[in-house]
């Protein structure tokens, strides 16, 4: 390897040099237009004939990918870079529509059409529960919630909507799904992990076929990337591979130790399922497994993922793929346009250190994926798209798959003695806690900024809201954030309370928790209403967190997890028996931290709430024939 760097390092050096001034001259001199732009090839055909034009800068610059925020149409064109991403919080403005959005996109086009090979960027962005960096999005429920809600094809139209909604703002590559199976819900990343169990996150892995659309059968290769051509439908990224959710003490990026069969029945095997849908990417997780980095594990990346397992896309690291920048590539120095990355990766070819098939490789896969979406064809945004964003009928469907991911924990004390399904003609009702009135809360960490926050961050129905617009107009409603003895002694002869507090929003190594217990003011809430008030306490949290001290407190308990912007309304719809609880739990609701890990089929299990628990009220489906 080392002797052959020389011969390659002038080769290159030569391609640098005159590859610039050869191309441009021969198409000026009016030769037909290059393979790689005939739609009517095949994606390998266009893929062998661009990757033979590219210069080694330029296959380095596609191998790139640079935060919106660094990137200047000098630095794109300059450095020929194939790709452009916002992390989470990172936006052209503020409040930016679906039109500053696609506007931003496109004058990233623009600059990459420009190049000497016009090779389009491919723009991605962390929708991981709807298109979520864009304020007036729908945001859909957490995937423990979709994992609550156990359902194939809510998913896949829930991928579906928020691929339209991604395309509403031009973007045409999500990094999601998020196939991690927690073990610990210490994790900071645990909500957005389906599920402790293989097997329900291998089902709702069918989310990609609703982001990517499904592959006809006959014409798709096992592992070949697949993304339905029509300009309504997005690239996915399967992440984080593997053994993200698996790492010791549920410690963000942590080590993961496991045999290899472990590691593959428990942590790999949704991989499977997304490379059979076509999943274009997959992003190396920065956990270790037994020791190594996963993204210098060429093992598992190479041998088990693209040759065991035939996927054909690309990896995303900082590696092989693209730099890490921004919040999931946190380590990152923002440099000026990872000039770093640049430079090394040139100075390892040239040296003989990386070897330039290696390169190709990445190179390949990214092209494909690129021509595989219609990217060469149709690289600008499609403006008839942009009501798309925050569409009535998304935000339906995230009502309902709030509605689906509701678990009932707890319902009175035994049979007649039931809270719920609530009254709406009491006289009276109290709510309250911080989580009641508050959009932000209730969507939780990426959402419009990485972490989430309080407030009114984007549009959407909050509980209480949801619960004024359900109840008799004839109803009072008292609402208190944070209520204190007074508060509810005048308010004591209210019918019921409905106590909604939670975990406050997070995400990644800064949601690590070794502790998960409720936040003071919860705790103050539940005991102050509760103990002069019958109540219903949902709670609003990422994951598990310690319940049993408060159970026998309360009247009734919904777990809720982080429900989104449609929270209001799809909770309404369940605790006043218009439609009844189907959620069960996704995970084990543990009783006390020094249990944890504990998941479904250990030894030492036993759980405040098992795995896959959940109670109904034993209402009838609502009767549809007659709408
Ligand atoms: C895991 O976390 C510990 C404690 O923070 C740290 O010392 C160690 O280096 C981490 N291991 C890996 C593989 O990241
Ligand atoms: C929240 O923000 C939306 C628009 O961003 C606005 O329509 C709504 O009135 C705000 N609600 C409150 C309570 O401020």
């Amino acid at each position: 390897m080392g002797r052959s760097g020389p011969i390659f390092g002038r080769l290159l050096a030569w391609y640098l040099f005159f590859g610039a001034f050869f191309f441009p001259l021969m198409a000026a001199v009016g030769a037909p237009p290059p393979r790689y732009r005939d739609a009517g090839l095949s994606v390998e055909e266009r893929v062998e004939d661009l990757l033979s034009r590219m210069t080694l800068a330029e296959k380095i610059g596609q191998m790139t990918q640079i935060d919106r925020s660094v990137a200047s149409p000098e630095a794109l064109i300059q450095f020929a870079i194939g790709s452009v991403l916002n992390g989470g919080g990172s936006a052209p403005s503020p409040a930016a529509d679906a039109t500053e959005w696609a506007d931003m996109i496109d004058g990233f086009q623009r600059s990459a059409l420009s190049t000497r090979l016009g090779i389009p960027i491919l723009y991605g962005t962390d929708a991981v529960h709807g298109h979520n960096n864009v304020v007036g999005a729908t945001i859909f429920p957490h995937n423990i919630g979709l994992g609550a809600a156990r359902n194939e094809k809510l998913v896949e139209r829930i991928g579906r909507a928020t691929a339209l909604e991604m395309r509403a703002t031009g973007c045409p590559y999500t990094f999601a799904p998020c196939l991690a199976v927690c073990r610990d819900p210490r994790w900071g990343r645990c909500y957005e992990s389906y599920s402790e169990d293989t097997e329900v996150v291998r089902s709702m892995a069918k989310i990609i076929a609703g982001l990517q659309g499904t592959p006809p059968p006959r014409d798709h290769a096992r592992g070949y990337p697949y993304v339905h051509p029509w300009g309504r439908s997005v690239a996915t990224c399967a992440k984080h591979f593997a053994g993200d959710g698996g790492t010791t003490g549920g410690v963000n990026e942590n080590n993961t130790v496991a045999d290899y069969p472990d590691l593959f029945h428990v942590h790999i095997r949704p991989y499977l399922d997304a490379v059979a849908m076509g999943v274009s990417s997959v992003m190396a997780s920065y956990s270790s497994w037994n020791g190594v980095k996963m993204h210098a594990n060429t093992y598992l990346l190479t041998r088990v993922l693209k040759q065991e397992i035939g996927f054909q896309g690309f990896v995303v690291s900082d590696w092989e793929g693209v730099d890490r920048i921004g919040p999931d590539y946190k380590n990152s120095v923002k440099l000026a346009i990872n000039a770093g990355f640049i430079s090394d990766l040139t100075d390892l070819v040239l040296s003989g250190q990386v070897t330039i098939s290696r390169i190709e490789d990445a190179v390949r896969r990214i092209l494909r994926v690129k021509l595989v979406i219609g990217l060469f064809e149709r690289p600008m945004a499609d403006r008839s798209l942009s009501g798309m964003l925050g569409h009535a009928a998304h935000r339906t469907l995230a009502r309902e798959a709030v509605r689906r991911s509701l678990v009932l924990l707890k319902n009175g004390e035994g049979r007649g003695k039931e809270l719920l399904p609530l009254s709406k003609t009491a006289s009276k009702i109290v709510v309250a806690g911080i989580h009641a009135d508050d959009i932000g809360l209730q969507c939780g960490g990426w959402t419009i900024t990485w972490a989430g926050g309080p407030g009114n961050t984007t549009h959407g129905t909050t509980i209480l809201e949801g619960i004024k617009a359900s109840v008799s107009r004839r109803t009072e409603v008292v609402f208190s954030e944070e209520p204190d003895e007074h508060f509810v002694a005048a308010n004591a002869d209210a019918a019921y309370a409905v106590v909604v507090v939670g975990e406050r929003p997070y995400a990644e190594s800064q949601g690590d928790d070794p502790v998960l217990t409720l936040p003071r003011e919860a705790v103050r809430t539940i005991t102050t209403v509760c103990r002069r008030i019958r109540c219903l306490v949902v709670v609003i949290s990422g994951r598990p967190i310690v319940l049993e001290p408060y159970v026998g407190a309360v009247d009734a308990l919904v777990a809720a997890w982080l429900p989104g912007s449609e929270a209001g309304k799809g909770i309404a719809d369940v605790i006043f028996g218009d439609y009844d609880f189907t959620g069960r739990l996704p995970r084990t609701w543990f009783r006390r931290v020094d249990q944890l890990p504990m998941n479904l089929g250990d030894a030492h299990y036993d759980p405040l709430f098992p795995f896959g628990f959940g109670l109904s009220m034993n209402i009838p489906p609502p009767d549809l024939s007659s709408s």
